[in-house]
């Protein structure tokens, strides 16, 4: 696995958690205050659980699936309103069908299969240009960007992710239980955190925030404080 795609010189901001954490909202706002680019890994194991399901390729044949990681064409289209990014997947706008939960699930599988997160190192390495990158993940801090000079680990107890998920597709007019939620991102967490490879856990150097009674913009504050702290230069 080579770093070069990557620009090691341009600062990494790596924000890991598990599902319902606030990862990807407090990214993206982070993103933007400080005008660097973002990488939603997520978004991308998402895409090829997308792609391996569209291809009929069932999702326990390690090489079938691998063969899609390669191949997927996955592009991020920017909203030219400044609305959600677009995610495109070989030629499809998949934004909306890589936010279901059976699309979750199918990432979290082919997420334990080691060839997969190799085919995908690179992919992500390629997202680190300058002026800098947030990026948001399971395993930023641990593997994709162990140098980065900053890393955050955010955690809330699942029923309060559980909840916060339960809004979000209440809001998207979807029918779901709190019930059925919970102990989806229980199993998910659990898979996440015990699989062999790259498993679901904060950097030895991370800075944990517990997000369970904090709102979004404390959060994002406290993560810039971090971020300013661990890298001077942002206030230069
Ligand atoms: O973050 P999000 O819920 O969109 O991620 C979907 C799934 O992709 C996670 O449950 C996890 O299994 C996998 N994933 C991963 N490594 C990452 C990002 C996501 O294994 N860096």
């Amino acid at each position: 696995m080579s770093a070069s795609s990557s620009q090691p010189s341009v600062p990494v901001l790596t924000i890991d958690g598990p599902s319902g954490s606030g990862k990807g909202t407090i990214s993206a706002a982070v993103a933007t205050t400080l005008g660097w680019h973002l990488l939603d890994s997520g978004a991308i194991y998402r895409a090829v659980g997308y792609a391996a399901s569209m291809a009929g390729v069932d999702l326990s044949d390690a090489a079938a699936v691998t063969r899609c990681a390669q191949a997927a064409r996955i592009v991020f289209r920017a909203a030219r309103d400044g609305g959600q990014t677009r995610v495109i997947v070989n030629g499809f706008d998949a934004t909306d069908e890589i936010r279901t939960e059976t699309c979750g699930a199918a990432a979290s599988a082919i997420a334990a299969i080691p060839a997969v997160r190799n085919a995908l190192f690179e992919r992500q390495r390629a997202f680190r240009k300058a002026p800098g990158l947030v990026a948001d993940g399971r395993d930023m801090g641990t593997v994709v960007f162990s140098d980065a000079p900053c890393k955050v680990f955010l955690t809330a107890s699942a029923e309060e992710r559980a909840k916060r998920r339960y809004k979000q597709l209440k809001e998207k007019g979807l029918s779901v239980t709190l019930a059925t939620l919970l102990r989806e991102i229980e199993a998910r967490d659990e898979r996440d955190a015990t699989r062999k490879v790259a498993p679901l856990k904060p950097a030895r150097d991370a800075v944990v925030i517990d997000t369970t009674a904090l709102s979004i913009a404390e959060v994002v504050a406290r993560v810039l404080a971090i971020a300013r702290a661990a890298m001077p230069a942002l206030d230069g």
